[in-house]
């Protein structure tokens, strides 16, 4: 089965209902966008943008699927070049075509082509966008030293919510956790000092790592009260205070109350190893 059949696929079964619209796979092109552009993620992508002085420029968006990303920023008010290989209406360069007639975005151009493969001139671009595709890469490396050709001296790469694996088991306890690879099989991760040498050899210097729990850019649409075990910790004391107020009141109670959780396997550790094929991100810069 194909990527674009197995989206029409999991659209028609209510099972999926939650996972269509968590990533942004609905039929409604710019519902998927409007909403995406509204999201907790998108808006702290921009504070990034914002925080490394980067208001206005030339932004190329790799592997953009149905161009949630590429229209958001064209939509900002940014030049954006979209590349996506897959020409589907569904979830590739189709869509984004039909997102750009549809806001009228002159900004916006749409190329179906490989990151590795993109053929634009050196020192192009002011910044890289990729978002959730470099695990895709046919080759790693290809993708990456590309994006930085194309990029200006000083120009940004950010790539955000690809999965990382430390070793085989973990890759195979990641795909087969994956809801749609059993469907497509075109699931993939590396383990982070692939990506990390992949950008030094490269020429990129690292500016900013971020793991799993370090922003909601990765675990978003979780809330961080559902995956920071702190804020969940201080909801429960709430909780427990409420409802067990006579108990309550004896000290260590809420203590042993968590002991007895953590007997039944209820965890309060930031422990990415927890998550199957955990998301991370990265802000590059071509010095
Ligand atoms: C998981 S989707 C992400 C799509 C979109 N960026 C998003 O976040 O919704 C991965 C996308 O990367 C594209 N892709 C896969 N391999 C690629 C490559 N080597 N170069 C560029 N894009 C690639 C796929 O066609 C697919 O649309």
């Amino acid at each position: 089965m194909t990527w674009e059949d197995t989206i029409k696929m999991i659209r028609k079964d209510p099972f999926y209902e939650d996972l269509v619209r968590n990533a942004y796979f609905e039929e409604d092109l710019s519902l998927n966008l409007q909403r995406y552009k509204q999201d907790l993620e998108y808006s702290e992508i921009k504070a990034w943008l914002n925080e490394l002085g980067f208001n206005q420029g030339k932004i190329l968006d790799i592997g953009s699927g149905n161009g949630i990303s590429a229209v958001s920023f064209a939509l900002d008010g940014f030049q954006v070049d979209a590349v996506e290989p897959d020409p589907s209406d569904t979830i590739g360069a189709g869509a984004i075509r039909w997102l750009k007639n549809h806001y009228g975005l002159g900004n916006l151009s749409v190329h179906e082509s490989f990151a590795e493969d993109i053929g634009f001139p050196s020192g192009t671009f002011d910044l890289v966008f990729v978002r959730q595709a470099l695990h895709h890469a046919n080759e790693l490396q290809k993708f990456v030293e590309e994006s930085y050709r194309v990029l200006k001296q000083g120009g940004y790469m950010i790539t955000v919510r690809d999965h990382v694996v430390f070793d085989k088991k973990d890759k195979e306890w990641f795909l087969e956790s994956h809801p749609l690879h059993k469907f497509y099989g075109g699931e993939n991760a590396y383990h982070p000092k692939e990506y990390e040498e992949a950008f030094q050899k490269a020429g990129f210097s690292m500016k900013k790592r971020y793991k799993y729990f370090d922003t909601p850019v990765n675990y978003f649409p979780a809330k961080k009260e559902q995956v920071d075990p702190q804020v969940k910790l201080g909801k429960l004391k709430d909780t427990f205070r409420t409802k067990y107020s006579i108990i309550s009141r004896f000290p260590l109670a809420f203590e042993v109350y968590i002991s007895y959780l953590k007997f039944r396997g209820v965890s309060f550790e930031n422990n990415e190893m927890k998550i199957p094929g955990r998301m991370y991100s990265y802000i590059l810069k071509k010095d």
